[in-house]
């Protein structure tokens, strides 16, 4: 750090230069990721609420009711209005949550969960931060995990079976339903990791999309994540843990006393943490209300199957199955997916890679124009001579 500092002009010429690297949402470019851009409206908030602090709730206690109502509202939508939870910075902070409540319930000396192959890697954070021993059960032909496997995994250790409703991969949902019975009649807490699909999947069945039960509906669902900062259209960072029973809450309340606005409950692993963002979370929803949502559901699922189709058209890059959610796995036939994601990065498209395949998350701030484009690009890739003519010997990853 500088003795002096700068004036606001000149450190906004910096910023102005050294952050122009950055990709923006509003390029259409960002093919990869599972946030999108914030609307004006959202920005308006987020700076209008800056200073609220929900780590110390009894100062801003409208904003922690805010909070609560906005956890209500995601509890309705995933049928329990009466479920317990906080909004958190994410998914990951939310399976911590629920790995760490599953803990508390039991004296288990030496805690198991049982999670599908697929599983987020922010279970293995959590399993390694709560000495916890993960065991991974794999997936079927379509990245569900395997139910009649998951069943055998259990011993006298299981805390915890994990399912997923819109795997980071593929965005496959787990057999909820058949989980859900498992868990039920082996008393054991199953926490069903909705942070991408929690804002989707509600609304596929109007659309006349298939889709399974997969939340509280289903008794032997103990607890969900779900993301605002998702699919949920809430700027980053927002994350949402909900509980079916205030008791699993109750496990993981480490109470602080000194608090200027007093001892407040409020759960959660980070301390001082957005207000700001619990307010936009709660207007977010109440400004796109069911309606809203199934709006941006519909045109994300339709451009997802146009790029589906697209891509059924190509060679040597084919979508690795028909997409359950808004996200399209394609596998690269003839280079490794790092390489096609690499020659998409040179001209300016950036997807996500996994060792067998791309991964293109089709979110609401692409547009159809977006979608042709970057189709068009495939194509190119498609056809080019070093797709098709590479030896055998180059091919670095199995196909799926
Ligand atoms: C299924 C799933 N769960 C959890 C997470 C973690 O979410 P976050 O990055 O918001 O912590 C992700 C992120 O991609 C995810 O895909």
């Amino acid at each position: 750090m500088k003795e002096e500092g700068l004036a606001a002009a000149k450190i906004l010429a910096v910023l102005q230069r050294s952050l122009k690297d950055d990709m923006t949402f509003t390029s259409g470019r960002i093919m990869g990721s599972m946030c999108t851009e914030p609307t004006r409206f959202a920005r308006l908030l987020y700076s209008k609420y800056l200073e609220r602090n929900l780590g110390d709730p009894g100062l801003f206690p409208a904003t922690a009711r805010l909070e609560s109502e906005a956890i209500v509202s995601a509890g309705e939508l995933l049928n329990h209005p009466n479920a317990h939870g906080s909004i958190v910075s994410g998914g990951t902070e939310a399976n911590i949550m629920a790995l760490w409540s599953a803990r508390n319930e039991t004296k288990i000396e030496k805690p198991e969960a049982i999670v599908p192959a697929s599983v987020h890697h922010s279970f293995n954070k959590a399993a390694d931060m709560l000495g916890i021993k993960l065991i991974s059960v794999p997936t079927d032909e379509r990245g569900r995990v395997q139910a009649s496997r998951v069943k055998a995994a259990i011993t006298a250790n299981t805390v915890m079976i994990a399912g997923i409703a819109g795997t980071t991969e593929l965005g496959a949902i787990d057999p909820i339903n058949e989980l859900s019975e498992i868990a039920a009649s082996h008393e054991i807490h199953l926490h069903i990791d909705a942070s991408f699909g929690g804002f989707v999947i509600p609304f596929l069945n109007d659309l006349g999309y298939p889709a399974e039960d997969f939340d509280f509906k289903l008794s032997g669902v103990s607890s969900i994540a779900i993301d605002p900062h998702k699919m949920g259209m809430a700027p980053v960072p927002a994350g949402m843990i909900l509980f079916r029973e205030v008791e699993m809450l109750e496990r993981i309340d480490i109470k602080a006393s000194y608090l200027a606005g007093g001892e407040y409950s409020k759960v959660s692993i980070l301390g001082t943490r957005p207000g700001a963002a619990a307010i936009v979370v709660w207007a977010t929803m109440q400004m796109l209300g069911k309606q809203g949502y199934r709006k941006i559901v519909r045109k994300c699922m339709s451009l997802t199957n146009l790029l589906y189709e697209n891509a059924l058209k190509m060679e040597n890059i084919q979508p690795v199955q028909e997409p359950m959610l808004n996200i399209l796995g394609l596998k690269t036939l003839h280079e490794s997916p790092q390489e096609v994601s690499d020659k998409l990065r040179e001209r300016g498209w950036a997807v996500s890679t996994f060792p067998r395949h791309l991964r293109v998350c089709v979110m609401p701030h692409l547009r159809k124009r977006h979608i042709l484009e970057f189709s068009s690009e495939l194509e190119r890739l498609d056809q080019k001579e070093e797709l098709i003519v590479k030896p055998i010997s180059k091919i670095r990853y199995s196909l799926l």
